[in-house]
This record gives structure tokens, C-alpha cells and sequence, in this order.
């Protein structure tokens, strides 16, 4: 896989998904977490086995998914993933709810660290609790968490959980392990419980090291679990299949206790193309991590050419990029006056928490030459009529 094999936009377009199907033919839509990148082979080849054999049913209880994820955990980041650790769900948003529900009672405080992947948000609200937040410090050029901020959340508010985005979604921030080992320690000391969502950790980008959050210290395992799928790394999000793990008794009693019904809520396709994906991918990921590697370069050299002002701390991982368009004056919604006038589609910053007015986040995972089509375009937006 290079940045040649991705399909033209007229061939992108014929695509039945979210990024394909919300905006019209004359907007660049790069917002939903989706990639342009073919699949890959080995995950092709399984899918298409599958459908050949009209193999459509309900997943089956082996422990072929958790195997996968365990061998591919130790080969990427040197972690030991016990397959009796793994669970399966369907994604990783329902693994939390799910999780939650299990760890906070209605009313409980849940903490996150704004700006941050909106759903945390709905998730939180979905299982009765409410969010309180501890925003990331730094930024934009330089985010961080928050530790002291945390730490007054946890206590203050006797918060029972924090939803960890791990690596951070949208600032593209991998946690150094100084900070996860810190978090760990506030978890136990104010008894509060850490869900940490790797969904982008197979995309770290060249120049970080991911920490898998249960692999830093005993009081990590204690509190914490690893929410972790294929479906961001192999852009797999629409087949549904997810795991959540952990790595000491008191966590694994919370998941134990998830509906039996939970492997049948997941999609049986998507478990074969994760597996595949995990036992097979390795190649294919390195490719695309190649590419947004270099659009990460592209990005970085296209804004200091064609919007100077404008800020984005380079991701250190994954296709999202955080980009601070404060200083053209475009109002707390940048997204919403580049779509009107540039017809290129971003995700409003505001909408990842008040943090986020004036940012809009931007989806790297395409050709670069969508890419620059789309920077190009921005750069000719005209300024805001006042
Ligand atoms: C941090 C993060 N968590 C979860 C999700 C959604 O994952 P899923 O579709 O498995 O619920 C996304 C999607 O972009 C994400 O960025």
C-alpha cells in the first residue's frame, strides 16, 4: 500500500459510508474518523472468503479474536495481553457504555479531559452520570494532561471513573508514560476507575512510543481498562467488532458481569476481519502509517505556507489533526465558515468542549493530494463578513 493506491475522489464518492454519503459531490469531506486507504489484502481476502461461503451468521465463541489481539499487542508494543483477558463487544463506544454502567451508579461523577472525542460526553449522560471536566493542559502547540486539574476532579468531585483517550482523539496526543503512571496513582488514591480507549493506538506515528495504560504499573491494573479494536488502525468501523481487557481480578469482575449476549451483539464479519487484520495487517499498517507520516509533514508545510497563523501541534499519532484558526478572526465555528465558503468539510472544534471554540479537526487519513486540494481550498476563504 502506498499514497498511489488510493482511490481517486470520483471512486471514494461511490462508497456507501458516513464520510461519503453526509455532503454533497462538491464538498472534501474530511471529518468522520474513516480512511481512504483500499483494505487491507489479508482483511479483503478474509471478507470476501467469507461472503463466498455465505458465512453471515452470528459470531462464534472461539477464542480466535482475543488470540489476535493478545499476539498483536505483544508483537506492537511489547505487552502481555492474557486471552482470558479479552472480551468481545461490539464496538468500543458500547464497551464503555457498557463498562460504565457496570462501575458508576446514576448521578456518579465521570471525568474527561475536554477537548476530547464528543461521544465521551453522550456516553457519560447515556449511563445516567454526570461529566465533569479536567481540560487538557498547554496547547496548541504542546497538550498534555492535566494532572493537578485531575486530580482536583477526582477529589473534589469524588469522581467513580475517568474515560481516558489514550492515544488522545483530537489533539493526536500519545500519553507519555511518566503522565499514565501519575494518573494511575490519583486512580488509586481517590478509588476512581480508568477506561482507557486505544482505539488509535495501532496508528502511533513515528518519533512516540504508545503505552498501553494496564502496562504501566499495578495500580494501572487495578483501576484500569483497555478498550481496543481494529477499526480505527484497518479502518474497520462499520463491521463491529471491539474488546475491552484487563489485567487484574477486581476489573475482569466488572467486565464478567457484561450481558452474556454480548458476542452475539457483535458483528460476525467483523471479527474475522479483525482477526485478520491483527494476525495479518502488520505490513499494511506500517504502509499507512508511512503515508500519514508524510501527510503529517504535508500538513505541517502547507499551513506555514498557505495560513500563516494558523496552529496545529503535529499529531503523534492517527489522521486527526487539531488545527487552531483563531487568528483569521473566522468566530468560535471555523468549521462552519470553510464548509459555506470553501466546501470542505471539518469537524467544529466547539463541539469536543468549550476548550474547542475557534479549532476545527481535520482528517489526514486521504491522498495528499486531497489533502492539498483541501488546504488550498481553505486558504482561499475569504475572510468572515462582520
Ligand atoms: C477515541 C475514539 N473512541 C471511539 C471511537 C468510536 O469507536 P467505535 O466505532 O468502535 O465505537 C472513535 C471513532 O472515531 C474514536 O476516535
Amino acid at each position: 500500500m502506498t499514497a498511489d493506491s488510493i482511490p481517486p475522489l470520483a471512486e471514494l464518492r461511490k462508497r456507501r459510508s458516513a464520510k461519503w454519503r453526509t455532503f454533497p459531490d462538491d464538498v472534501l469531506p474530511l471529518p468522520v474518523a474513516e480512511m481512504d486507504f483500499p483494505l487491507a489484502a489479508p482483511v479483503a481476502k478474509a471478507l470476501h472468503e467469507a461472503v463466498d461461503r455465505s458465512d453471515t451468521g452470528y459470531a462464534a465463541p472461539t477464542r480466535d479474536l482475543a488470540d489476535a489481539v493478545s499476539g498483536y499487542a505483544r508483537r506492537a508494543w511489547d505487552w502481555t495481553v492474557d486471552a482470558d483477558d479479552v472480551r468481545t463487544v461490539a464496538d468500543v463506544g458500547i464497551g464503555i457504555v457498557e463498562v460504565l454502567r457496570r462501575v458508576v451508579a446514576p448521578g456518579d461523577r465521570v471525568v474527561i479531559s475536554p477537548p476530547v472525542y464528543e461521544p465521551f460526553a453522550w456516553w457519560i449522560r447515556e449511563v445516567g452520570a454526570q461529566v465533569v471536566e479536567a481540560p487538557l493542559a498547554g496547547g496548541p502547540l504542546r497538550w498534555r494532561l492535566d494532572l493537578d486539574a485531575l486530580e482536583r476532579a477526582f477529589a473534589d468531585h469524588h469522581a467513580t471513573a475517568y474515560v481516558l483517550c489514550n492515544p488522545h482523539n483530537p489533539v493526536g496526543l500519545v500519553h507519555p508514560r511518566e503522565d499514565l503512571v501519575a494518573l494511575a496513582e490519583l486512580a488509586d488514591t481517590y478509588g476512581v476507575h480508568i477506561l482507557s480507549d486505544e482505539i488509535h493506538a495501532p496508528l502511533v506515528l513515528p518519533g512516540s512510543a504508545f503505552m498501553p495504560f494496564l502496562s504501566v504499573s499495578d495500580e494501572a491494573r487495578r483501576w484500569g481498562f483497555s478498550f481496543l479494536s481494529a477499526s480505527k488502525g484497518w479502518n474497520l468501523a462499520g463491521l463491529k467488532a471491539a474488546t475491552v481487557i484487563t489485567a487484574d481480578p477486581a476489573p475482569k469482575r466488572y467486565v464478567d458481569r457484561l450481558s452474556p449476549h454480548s458476542l452475539f451483539r457483535t458483528g460476525h464479519l467483523g471479527v474475522i476481519a479483525t482477526v485478520a487484520a491483527f494476525n495479518e495487517g502488520d505490513q499494511w499498517l506500517a504502509d499507512v502509517v508511512d503515508v500519514l507520516d508524510r501527510n503529517r509533514t504535508l500538513l505541517d508545510e502547507s499551513l506555514t505556507r498557505l495560513l500563516p497563523g494558523v496552529h496545529c501541534a503535529p499529531p503523534q499519532a492517527g489522521f486527526l489533526a487539531w488545527i487552531d484558526f483563531r487568528a483569521l478572526g473566522w468566530g468560535d465555528d471555523p468549521a462552519a465558515h470553510i464548509l459555506a465558503t470553501a466546501r470542505v468539510a471539518l469537524n467544529a472544534g466547539h463541539r469536543y468542549g468549550s476548550a474547542g471554540a475557534g479549532f476545527a479537526r481535520l482528517n489526514f487519513g486521504c491522498s495528499p493530494q486531497t489533502l492539498t486540494e483541501a488546504l488550498t481550498r481553505i486558504a482561499a476563504v475569504r475572510p468572515l463578513s462582520r
